[in-house]
Formats: C-alpha cells, structure tokens, sequence
C-alpha cells in the first residue's frame, strides 16, 4: 500500500524538475533541522530502530543498523544535522572534490518514475574541500558514522589524480568516520579508467600516506567493470583499502524498454539491482569474505536489503529509494530486514553475511 509521501509528497514534487525538487527538499530539511523539538517530532515519526539483531561491528566501528545513505544526496554536508533523524545507520557525504565546480549543464537528473529509476550526470557539483570542512567543523559530533567521498575535478589528468584524491582527504580527514574514494562516476571523463590497478594503487598509496589516524578508506566501484578488471581491483583493495562500495550508477540500461528516452548518464534504481548484487557476490568470493562490501543500488525493500547482505555486503546503502519512497522508506526496509533475518533463523546480521555468495 502506498505510503503518505508516495500518496500526497511525491506526486507534488513530481511536478518539479527534479533537480530544483531535490533542491527545495534539501533546504527545507536544513531549515527544520534547526527548529526546536524537531528531533523529538523526527524521532516519533521516523523513530529510530533499535534492535541487536540489526548492529554489527564492521571496519572498527559500531553501527546501530545497515541502512546507509549513498554519496550524492547530500554533496555539500549541508543535512547531517538532519539525515541522523530519519533512521540510518550511518551517511555518506560527498561527493567533496578539491576546488568547487559547478558541474555539468542543467537539465541533468531525470526521473523514470514506471522502473522506480533516475539518470543522472550531474557531474560532481559541489562547494569543494575547504567550504565542506568549514561546515562540518561545526556540525555536531555524529551519533552514527560518517563517511566522506571523494572525487576529482574535472580536467585533472590521470598523472595528477593521486595528489588531487590525498590534498582532499587531508582538508577532510579530521570530519569523517571512514572515506570513498570515487573511481566510478560515469560522469567525469576518464575517471572510470582510474579502477586499473596501477592507477589505483598509486592514488591508494597517495592517501594512505596522508592517513595518520588509519581511517577506513573505501573504493566506490562501477557496476560495468568486466570480471577480469575485478580480479585485479580486489587485489589492490586487499592490500591498501579497508573495503569496496558496490556499486554506483550504471551506463547499462538494463530491462528498460527502447521507447524509455535514451538519456546519457548513471542509472540508479530498480534495474540496478540484479546487476550490483552479482558485483557484490563475485567481490565476496573472490576476496573469499576477507574484505567488507557496502552494498548499493536498487534497495528500496527489506527483501533488496537481505538479498544484498546474502550476497555479501556487511553494509547497505540507499538513494533513489529516498526519492521515490520517501523519508519513512529507512524504517519499512529495517522492520523487513530484522523479520527476515529472524525467519531465516540468522541470529544476527553479521552471520547472514554472504550465505548466497
Ligand atoms: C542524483 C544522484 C547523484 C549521485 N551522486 C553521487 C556522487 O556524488 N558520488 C557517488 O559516489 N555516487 C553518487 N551517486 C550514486 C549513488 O551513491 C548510488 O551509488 C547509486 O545511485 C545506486 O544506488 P540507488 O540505486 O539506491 O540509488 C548519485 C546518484 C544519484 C541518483
């Protein structure tokens, strides 16, 4: 049945274009965020699920539940007194590039509402490095983890990419809980190539130069990497990354129909799903369990959120689910997911960890 923001939100602000939506959505929260009892309101509302079969201990921090929200929602760390309140586990902000950049032309996110999908090639927008310190410096202190995501700005060359990745992480360093590093984006030209395992390692040897504090650095990879790219990545994660992100936006368009608009840029959404989850299970096997997968694409369910653990990821993120299924959408997937697990006969969350790979 559909929920009050599926009923009554959604189909206004799927009258707006969708970037302006998402921008009217972001400083409306950033406003409330700010009024007092907010958190009292968010809390009976959105109510924060506490259960032990849900928490796990993963990359040497404590998180309450899985459900994590993706990179690219929050790009400027403008919500995080505001995400904590909806439920997750933990955020990613970002993604934070070096110099601000105002990113591709507009109009540059689509909605296709009838696949529960979005396309986007917005291209890194972002206020850079030192204006998203300056706002997390006063930030309060999480209550969940947080992750930072970086990326590079456009133009920078591949022989430049290492020291660009490691002066952002220094800026960002003191603000995060554990950083992504953004290999995957479709839309900045040549970033892709940057999974080859010489570029890879040289831009991972780069930042844990600059890791003094050893937080968890994680790869975001794309879900359109051949299985012989695979191997090496792993490889070099295992040896100089704390975990692998699975995955982002796909160039595929995988079950949409040749009548659905041809539109450049990252697919997200319901026909990501399968495509992520079989990246996740050959990560999981073929690193044979020893590195965490934070799982991402597709997941607007309990049932998406279980398939991926099974699968392999230790964590899950969300983003286009948020879009289509509203704030109310993280604690439907937490009620499933503790369900299942419990039917399943799992005693917690780590033990259903890759049980179909
Ligand atoms: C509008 C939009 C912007 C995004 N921006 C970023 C980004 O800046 N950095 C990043 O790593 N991923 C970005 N992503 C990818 C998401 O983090 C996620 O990997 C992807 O959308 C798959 O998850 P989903 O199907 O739950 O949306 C973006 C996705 C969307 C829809």
């Amino acid at each position: 049945m559909p929920n009050f923001y599926e009923r009554f939100v959604f189909p206004g602000l799927s009258r707006l274009d969708p970037e302006k939506a998402h921008d009217w959505v972001s400083s409306t929260a950033e406003r409330v965020a700010h009024v007092p009892f907010f958190s009292l309101a968010a809390s009976l509302v959105w109510g924060k699920r506490k259960s032990a079969i849900l928490g796990s201990h993963v990359l040497g921090m404590n998180f309450e539940n899985p459900i994590g929200l993706a990179a690219g929602f929050d790009k400027n760390a403008r919500l995080l007194n505001f995400l904590p309140h909806l439920g997750f586990g933990f955020i990613e902000a970002g993604t934070v590039t070096l110099k601000p950049q105002s990113g591709n032309p507009k109009p540059r996110l689509f909605r296709i509402p009838e696949f529960e999908a979005l396309v986007n090639r917005m291209g890194f927008n972002g206020e850079g490095a030192e204006r998203v310190a300056r706002r997390l410096a006063k930030v309060q202190a999480s209550s969940i983890p947080r992750g930072i995501n970086l990326g590079i700005n456009a133009g920078t060359s591949p022989e430049e990419a290492p020291s660009r990745y490691a002066e952002t992480f220094k800026i960002l360093e003191p603000y995060g809980n554990y950083f992504a590093v953004n290999v995957s984006s479709p839309n900045t030209t040549g970033l892709r190539d940057l999974q080859e395992r010489r570029s890879l390692e040289k831009i991972l040897i780069a930042l844990q130069a600059e890791n003094k504090n050893k937080k968890p650095i994680l790869i975001k990879i794309s879900p359109d990497l051949e299985e012989k790219s695979l191997e090496p990545l792993c490889e070099v994660a295992l040896k100089l990354a704390s975990g692998v992100i699975a995955t982002n936006t796909t160039l595929q368009r995988p079950g949409l129909p040749p009548e659905v608009p041809e539109l450049s840029g990252g697919l997200s959404g319901a026909p990501l799903r399968c495509i992520s989850t079989q990246i996740i299970a050959k990560i999981y096997r073929m690193t044979q369990g020893q590195l965490p997968i934070i799982g991402v694409g597709g997941v607007f369910s309990g049932a998406d959120a279980f398939e991926k653990i099974r699968a392999g990821a230790s964590l899950v993120q969300i983003y286009t689910a948020l879009v289509y299924r509203g704030p109310g959408v993280v604690r439907e997937i937490l009620s499933d997911l503790e369900e299942l697990l419990k039917s399943n006969g799992f005693e917690n969350l780590s033990s259903a960890i890759g049980t179909a790979a």
